[in-house]
């Protein structure tokens, strides 16, 4: 088996190759290729990578190249983790959108959009030489926008799943409260990538009991002080959201906060630097504690499970992925792009059935479903007129000054991203 890792420079690969030595037996992998522009971190991620696999005594082997035809050439599955712009361009979206009072954050509002438009391109460039050299290979997008750029990719006929960490981590830390194994923990996950709620929490599958209400009851305070959010509004609400929710249940206090406190691009921009001097180390062969600060923990056992089920030979039966509603979520359109649980097996993902959502998050599912159909319209066809439409469905933006204000921000900051600008 091969797989490609598309941005495999990234400081995050240590994460996924350790999973790929410990997870050997669900993903035989026989060569690993890390694919980046930027030579030099390829040099230092690949070493680390290898080290870490012969430390595990991993059989296969890891080839590094600058060369994207080359890399996929051949591929079982190919993997994007891209940041186009780097943290740079993160440090911008997250920094312009409060000029406006909005909350500037790299996936969510103004800052999402400023992304979309850069990646989806850029993704669907390497997508369709993906297709020419090698059209049976699974596309397994952790690029984010998840939502957006996989939408873009099933939209241009690609065989493509989005993947977050979000509910692998919640499934990680609800185990740990109730006091059993992760695998065993199965959520009722509903919404889009980064818009998501936990409506019942199962021990032993999908058909278990939920226990969500005794976890609330006995764990509420721990988890509503991880969300930042107060316990009450857990108790009201009766779910889980993800932290992603704290930008719209909590946004003007994010606005204040994020205006005091240097940019998580900033925080992350020197980790990377720390990061990148461990791994030039030719003694470090496991990876580093500090990758656990990085928002990606566990993506590499969910990476790992789901190329492991695409790809034939076993992995998790259930997993959560981002795809086609087709039906699931009957309040939004079939072609929107939904993060739920699905079957996961070799000829892609189907979700497994949801039960009725509440109006309260079925609403801002919608409204934020037309945002991301408008994005994406913004990101493939360019123009001022579809970035200000997208910007002003934006539920956190909503008002035409803001969307204004924020459009011309958007274009000024990104312009060298931008073909049409
Ligand atoms: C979470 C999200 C990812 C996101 C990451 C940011 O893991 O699921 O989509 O990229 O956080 O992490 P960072 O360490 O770069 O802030
Ligand atoms: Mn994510």
């Amino acid at each position: 088996m091969k797989l490609t890792v598309v941005g495999g420079g990234s400081t995050y690969t240590p994460e996924l190759v350790d999973g790929f030595a410990r997870l050997r037996d669900t993903l035989p992998i026989e060569e690993l290729v890390l694919m980046d522009p930027a030579e030099d971190r390829l040099a230092l991620v690949g070493g680390l990578s290898r080290r870490i696999f012969a430390r595990q005594d991993h059989p296969g082997r890891i080839t590094t190249t600058t060369d994207l035809d080359r890399a996929v050439d051949g591929a079982d599955a190919v993997l994007l983790q891209l940041r186009v712009g780097g943290q740079a361009a993160r440090e911008q979206d997250e920094t312009w959108p409060l000029d406006c009072g909005c909350v500037g954050q790299e996936t969510t509002g103004a800052g999402g959009l400023a992304k979309a438009l850069r990646t989806v391109p850029v993704v669907l460039d390497i997508a369709d030489r993906v297709r020419r050299t090698n059209p049976d290979a699974w596309i397994i997008d952790f690029t984010n926008p998840v939502g957006i750029v996989t939408r873009a990719l099933l939209e241009a006929g690609h065989k493509a799943v989005g993947l977050c960490n979000v509910a692998i981590g919640l499934q990680r830390k609800f185990a740990a409260l109730l006091g059993v194994e992760p695998p065993e923990v199965h959520l009722d996950h509903v919404g889009l990538n980064h818009l998501t709620w936990e409506t019942g929490v199962r021990v032993g599958g999908p058909e278990a009991e939920d226990v969500l209400p005794e976890l609330l009851t006995d764990h509420g305070d721990t988890i509503a002080s991880d969300l930042r959010l107060p316990p009450a509004l857990l108790n009201n609400l009766g779910v889980i959201p993800s932290y992603y929710l704290r930008y719209y249940y909590a946004h003007d206090e994010v606005v204040r906060e994020l205006r005091t406190k240097p940019s998580r691009a900033a925080e992350v921009a020197a980790m990377e630097k720390e990061l990148l001097t461990m791994y030039a180390d030719p003694a470090l062969d496991e990876k580093p504690e500090l990758l656990a600060k990085r928002g990606g923990a566990y993506y590499s056992e969910a990476a790992v499970d789901l190329a492991a089920a695409l790809l034939g030979g076993g992995g998790t039966p259930y997993q959560v992925v981002n795809t086609y509603n087709r039906g699931t979520l009957p309040f939004l359109p079939d072609d929107a792009v939904i993060e739920v649980q699905a079957a996961v097996g070799a000829k892609g993902a189907s979700p497994l059935p949801v039960p009725s959502v509440d109006p309260l998050y079925a609403g801002l599912m919608a409204n934020v479903t037309a945002y991301e159909h408008l994005a994406l319209e913004a990101a493939v066809h360019g123009r001022r007129t579809r970035v200000f439409r997208a910007l002003l469905s934006h539920p956190l933006i909503g008002q035409y000054e803001y969307a204004e204000a924020l459009t011309d921000r958007l274009i000024a900051h990104n312009r060298e991203h931008l073909a049409w600008a």
